[in-house]
């Protein structure tokens, strides 16, 4: 694990599939523990992403750690990453071909960890593994199973810091994944 870990993020830093790659400061491949049973994928890295390399730092990373500690989960406890692994210039959402050329990256990073929740954090990250045709107003807090995944999407903490209004709609889809997540732990055999 810890050498195909590696090697998946080395393949990271030196990826230049996409035009993303030119002009950013760092690649920010996502972070966390690797043995979780949640991992959150968000659209993309922003300013203070790239200039430090670590996701969802900024002011929308500092309302999904008050999130997380509303189910009673700390960011150690979870894996946090992004469609993208390089910041879109000025915070644009990727572009349907940009997430395209990153995804190969998505895929190894849930192939290694294999976390049974997964919950999309907003539209991009709904649209770019669920379907281009999906609204993160009618499609978020339903469940979707996908090869041996539980997948979720919920408004982007950004979302919640713009409208208020919708961190209530927000907490119910938490709290679904808090109770999938228990369930999980009390299986027989589930272990800590
Ligand atoms: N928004 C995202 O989607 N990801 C980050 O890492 C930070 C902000």
């Amino acid at each position: 694990m810890d050498s195909a870990w590696s090697a998946l993020n080395a393949d990271i830093q030196a990826c230049q599939r996409c035009a993303l790659a030119r002009g950013i400061t760092n690649k920010v491949p996502g972070q966390g523990s690797v043995a979780v049973r949640l991992m959150l994928i968000g659209e993309g890295p922003g300013q203070q992403e790239d200039a430090q390399g670590l996701a969802f730092v900024g002011p929308a990373g500092q309302l999904l750690t008050r999130m997380l500690a509303a189910i009673n989960l700390n960011r150690d406890e979870v894996f946090i990453t992004n469609i993208v692994k390089c910041r879109p210039p000025n915070n644009r959402a990727p572009l349907p071909e940009e997430a395209q050329a990153c995804l190969p990256f998505l895929r190894a990073q849930t192939r290694l960890i294999r976390p049974p929740v997964i919950l999309l954090l907003g539209a991009s990250a709904l649209r770019a593994l669920l379907g281009e045709d999906k609204r993160i107003t009618t499609f978020r807090g339903q469940w979707v199973e996908r090869k041996g995944f539980s997948l979720m999407a919920t408004f982007h903490p950004a979302a919640l810091l713009r409208d208020p209004d919708k961190k209530r709609l927000a907490w119910q889809d938490l709290q679904l994944v808090r109770d999938r997540l228990a369930q999980l732990a009390a299986r027989p055999g589930a272990g800590g």
